[in-house]
């Protein structure tokens, strides 16, 4: 049995490449050798929010990759206690995919890489984004703050997060549309302004910086993405409000989480209290009429193997 945390992608500018793991909901992945073929069992009070066919589902997708790549003829019976909702913004699908990466290379003692491991999962996000998009799994596989470099090769940069480093989170009750991230992906451009490009880059390093020299307002000082949040953010009711509430509260600074729609704000915990800040963010959203869920969590330790088959 895998554990798998939530996870916040991007965090403003980091778009595809940087990641949080988050203390607050988790997955339970079992895999056990079983039959022939790949079927996946989706439990709990979130089990009919998402897929169980292997090819639509994440640790599904995973798991068929696995047995091709090692050439294992074996059948596998994977169960996905579902602890994370789908489709809020907090890696849901990523925990799935990592999870089953985790446990299969525990189980077949395939010594994988975290770096493989994190590459073998994001294939899995094809199945829920349209695309292998690395910033979710690998924190959910590192755990803490995870840079995702996908480029000929993937490598990924893990930097403990500064000890006084809190996130406030305000998750809205929205309805989100059906294959909300391949939506939220799509609306896009395809070109960016120099300019722009310029500013997010500078953005990124900030919070690179930021992590490397342990100054949680230097991170949140640069979470300002002048390339996707400014289109997404039209997808989030409330947007403008919860961001203006956060920095209010005494956040060092509001992004989308993911995808969204839930909003993420980094918060220096020995000068203000994170609770309070999500509570600010979470009346921004009922402020405009939308119910929403606050928390304050610290970020959380990577994928663990609790109990082996
Ligand atoms: N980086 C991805 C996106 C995260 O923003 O589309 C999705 O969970």
């Amino acid at each position: 049995m895998v554990r798998v945390p939530s996870t916040s992608a991007n965090l403003g500018p980091g778009f595809d490449v940087f990641g949080i793991a988050l203390d607050l909901f988790y997955d339970l992945i079992e895999v056990t050798r079983k039959g022939e073929g790949v079927s996946v069992e989706v439990e709990g009070e979130l089990a009919g929010l998402v897929p169980n066919t292997p090819q639509k589902n994440t640790a599904g997708v995973v798991a068929l990759h696995f047995l091709e790549r090692f050439d294992i003829k074996e059948g596998l019976s994977i169960r996905v206690k579902k602890g994370i909702r789908p489709s809020i913004g907090l890696g849901s699908s990523g925990a799935s995919a990592a999870g089953v990466a985790v446990a299969l290379n525990h189980m077949y003692e395939t010594n994988l890489s975290k770096e493989e491991l994190v590459k073998l999962a994001s294939l899995g996000e094809v199945a829920s984004a349209g695309s292998p998009h690395p910033d979710n799994v690998a924190p959910a596989i590192f755990g803490g703050f995870t840079v995702a470099i996908n480029g000929e090769h993937l490598s990924v940069i893990s930097l403990e997060p500064p000890k006084n480093l809190s996130l406030a989170l305000a998750i809205p009750h929205i309805p989100v549309p059906k294959g909300k991230t391949k939506k939220a992906r799509s609306i896009l451009p395809k070109l960016v302004p120099l300019r722009e490009a310029v500013h997010n880059v500078a953005n990124s390093c900030g919070i690179v910086a930021g992590f490397m020299l342990s100054d949680v307002d230097m991170i949140g000082r640069c979470m300002i993405d002048r390339l996707v949040e400014p289109h997404r953010a039209k997808m989030i009711t409330g947007y403008e409000e919860v961001k203006r509430r956060g920095l209010q509260a005494g956040a060092s600074g509001v992004a989308i989480s993911g995808a969204g729609p839930t909003m993420i704000a980094v918060v220096n915990d020995e000068k203000v209290d994170a609770e309070y800040v999500a509570k600010a963010m979470a009346e921004g959203f009922e402020s405009v009429g939308v119910d929403a869920e606050a928390y304050a969590v610290k970020p959380a330790k990577g994928a663990e193997v609790l109990t082996s088959e």
